[in-house]
């Protein structure tokens, strides 16, 4: 099976040295990249800045840094994929002026104007041709199940992985997670915390093979 996933943050300049960015740090996307390998998948992994050494054996590796990159990865990598695993922390808006030089400070305030970047699970939902699976992750501080359930429908998710975040020892950056797995048909599993190694041998596990 050809697996697509995309992991880590996206960076957004605001300057030449300066971004917006997020807490991802990659490890979860990554650790399903590598639960995908060693089941014997072609995996393309698009990886937002992170320090984690790239997994050996991998189809492709594609590096970006905006969202704007991971949205064009992402869409020229999907129509070769039969799974699309989307794990990143894509920055929902970007600076609407990347300055050339670097911003001076001066003694007021500096106000920043953002805009929206692209949506990419919505593009790519829209994109999706029926034997393609499309998995989506929520991650949420609050009303987890009703936000990841139209989250699911809104983007056209066959699943969607609720993560809730903000709490010590899970979440972004963490070595361990738990998650509640959602699949559009109604069903509805409980991954309890663990390391994001085994997490992600448990959510593959699930996709690949739901009624067992
Ligand atoms: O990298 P780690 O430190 O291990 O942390 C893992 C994680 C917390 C980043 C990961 O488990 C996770 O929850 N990833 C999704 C984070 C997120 O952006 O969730 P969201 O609820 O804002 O977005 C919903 C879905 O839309 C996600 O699949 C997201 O990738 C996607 N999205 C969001 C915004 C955008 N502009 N484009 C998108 O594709």
């Amino acid at each position: 099976m050809n697996v697509l996933i995309n992991a880590g943050p996206t960076r957004e300049s605001i300057d030449p040295v300066r971004f917006i960015t997020n807490r991802s740090t990659g490890k979860m996307g990554y650790a399903i990249a590598e639960a995908a390998l060693k089941l014997g998948h072609a995996v393309t992994l698009v990886s937002g800045p992170v320090s984690l050494p790239v997994p050996d054996g991998l189809a492709a590796f594609i590096p970006i840094e905006s969202a704007a990159e991971m949205a064009g990865a992402m869409k020229q990598a999907m129509p070769g994929a039969d799974l699309i695993i989307l794990c990143a922390a894509v920055a929902d808006y970007r600076p609407v002026v990347c300055s050339r030089s670097k911003l001076k400070k001066s003694a007021g305030n500096l106000f920043l104007e953002l805009e929206r970047t692209e949506d990419i699970a919505l593009s790519l939902g829209k994109r999706k041709r029926g034997n393609q699976i499309l998995v989506g992750f929520a991650a949420e501080t609050d009303d987890l199940e009703t936000n990841a359930l139209r989250k699911m429908k809104e983007k056209n998710f066959d699943w969607i992985a609720a993560n809730e975040v903000g709490k010590p020892g899970r979440g972004f950056a963490s070595d361990n997670n738990a998650l509640t797995l959602y699949a559009s048909d109604g069903r509805r599993f409980q991954l309890e915390l663990q390391s994001k190694k085994r997490l992600a041998v448990e959510l593959l596990s699930l996709i690949l093979h739901p009624g067992e």
